[in-house]
């Protein structure tokens, strides 16, 4: 049987295109996992929008100016003009997002946006909403626990994919159309905001089909997750807490990040982290985010999830600071799509979200805009696919299919050896001798028999390292301190 599309990931990206996928279509959606084993699931803050038209002009510059202009400016426009359209359409599906007391949508700041854009949906767990939602909404079936490890490409036609269906078995599964969302790649970091489902491997898969992923080296970190959680994914305290006054202090509660940017805690996202990391270095200070200006009872309204979280590990909001560090969180590059969504070179193979690299973020995203870039370019994927009708035959792929070995008994020591290089040396300041060193050790777990899984993990960080060695100057979130 070949399926219409095959949708790879359950995020938001994922899940919005199966939404607008017609019901008569036949579809499959592969999660590697549980569904909500997706970074949708864990976004705090919210998505972004341009208000009105009037806003359109100004959120893409916003946009620009967070990425450093190093964006598709065609993209950003792309985003920010299908912006409000797109949200509409969900509120009509009947998404909910927050109101204000006047029954208005209730928009809020973060930092680098120059007015308030953003929405927010039960507080402060504005993704697991719309998640929530999309799942509930969902026409199309849903495998889980479907680890995918190839990709049929011959000829510049994607026929499906291979996956794992438990520890061994591996099938098959044919499709006409091929649609990318399986995230970014948070656990080749020891330190992220991420599921621990996501690590990168089909990246990996597009490395080894000769598909270009594009600005590997522009990787975010999210300046406030809370610090001393034995866990690698680490609670995360949404910037929409400093869009709404929340200060990042020292010991003595200073405000040190003005001394690295005039707009404080509000500068772009790597500007900030990259204060907290130095500052931390050079004065051996803790460092924390204070919320002394809110009330409690409005705090505990707002912020609800932040605030029984943060109450489960110790700390009672708004009173007590909480120790904070920067950590992985964000994959600007990925795999190089055109402003269809369509993978370079390929007929009928499509990446969205945060597996892709539209462009649209540059060196820096913007906050909030990944949940809408992963709305708006699925859309774009869906009318695409549907305007070309592509069709495969499924004898026309002539390729042996392999057979892998998920998982070997050195992965474990490997892995964690990656993730701890990762975060040591490819990470918020980077030195051009130990990326080059890092390179090396990769190459060297290359020639080790590791599993699929993670020789995919280890190409996709190869093409990391490789990305951060050409680009000798500091540009964004790549910043160079030799
Ligand atoms: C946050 O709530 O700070 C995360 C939002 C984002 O990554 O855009």
């Amino acid at each position: 049987m070949i399926y219409d599309y095959l949708i790879i990931g359950s995020g938001i990206a994922g899940l919005n295109a199966a939404r607008l996928i017609p019901k008569d279509k036949k579809v499959l959606i592969l999660c590697k996992k549980s569904p909500w084993e997706c970074n949708t699931f864990w976004a705090q803050g919210g998505v972004a929008t341009a208000v009105d038209k009037t806003d359109i002009e100004p959120h893409i510059q916003d946009t620009l100016i967070a990425g450093v202009h190093h964006n598709n400016e065609q993209a950003v426009r792309i985003l920010s003009e299908n912006s409000r359209a797109c949200i509409d359409d969900l509120i009509t599906a009947g998404l909910q997002f927050d109101k204000n007391a006047k029954g208005e949508l209730a928009f809020t700041k973060e930092a680098a946006h120059c007015r308030s854009r953003i929405l927010h949906a039960d507080g402060d767990a504005t993704g697991r909403m719309i998640h929530l939602f999309l799942l509930q909404v969902c026409p199309h079936e849903i495998m889980t626990n479907a680890v995918v490890c190839d990709l049929l490409i011959e000829n510049g036609v994607c026929y499906g994919a291979q996956y794992f269906s438990d520890e061994t078995t591996q099938k098959v599964v044919y499709a006409h159309n091929t649609i990318i969302a399986s995230g970014g790649i948070g656990s080749i970091y020891k330190y992220h905001t991420n599921s621990t489902a996501i690590a990168g491997e089909i990246q990996g898969i597009c490395l080894e089909k000769g598909l270009e992923l594009k600005d590997m080296e522009m990787m975010q970190f999210h300046p406030t997750v809370v610090k001393g959680t034995h866990f690698a994914r680490k609670p995360l305290l949404s910037e929409a807490l400093r869009g709404e006054g929340a200060h990042i202090v020292d010991e003595e509660n200073k405000r040190f990040v003005f001394d690295y940017h005039k707009d404080g805690e509000l500068a772009p996202r790597d500007v900030v982290s990259r204060a907290i990391f130095d500052y931390a270095k050079k004065t051996k200070k803790g460092v924390f985010l204070s919320f002394e200006n809110f009330e409690k009872a409005e705090f505990k309204k707002r912020f609800p999830n932040i605030y029984a979280n943060l109450k489960e590990l110790g700390f009672e909001l708004p009173f007590e600071k909480v120790p904070i560090s920067p950590a992985f969180h964000y994959a600007m590059g990925g795999i190089a799509t055109n402003l269809d969504a369509q993978v370079l070179g390929m007929k009928n193979l499509y990446a969205i979200g945060e597996c892709a690299c539209t462009g649209v973020h540059g060196a820096n995203r913007l906050a909030s805009n990944s949940l809408l870039e992963g709305i708006v370019f699925s859309k774009i994927a869906v009318e695409k696919s549907l305007a070309i009708n592509f069709t495969i035959e499924s004898k026309n792929y002539t390729q042996s299919i392999k057979h892998f070995i998920r998982n070997q008994e050195i992965d474990k020591e490997i892995k964690n050896r990656l993730r701890k290089m990762m975060w040591e040396h490819v990470a918020i300041m980077r030195n051009e001798e130990e990326l080059k060193n890092t390179l090396i050790q990769i190459d060297t777990f290359l020639k080790e028999e590791v599993g699929r899984l993670l020789f995919l993990r280890l190409l996709t960080a190869k093409s990391i390292l490789k990305a951060a060695i050409n680009r000798k100057e500091s540009l964004g979130a790549h910043y160079i301190k030799n």
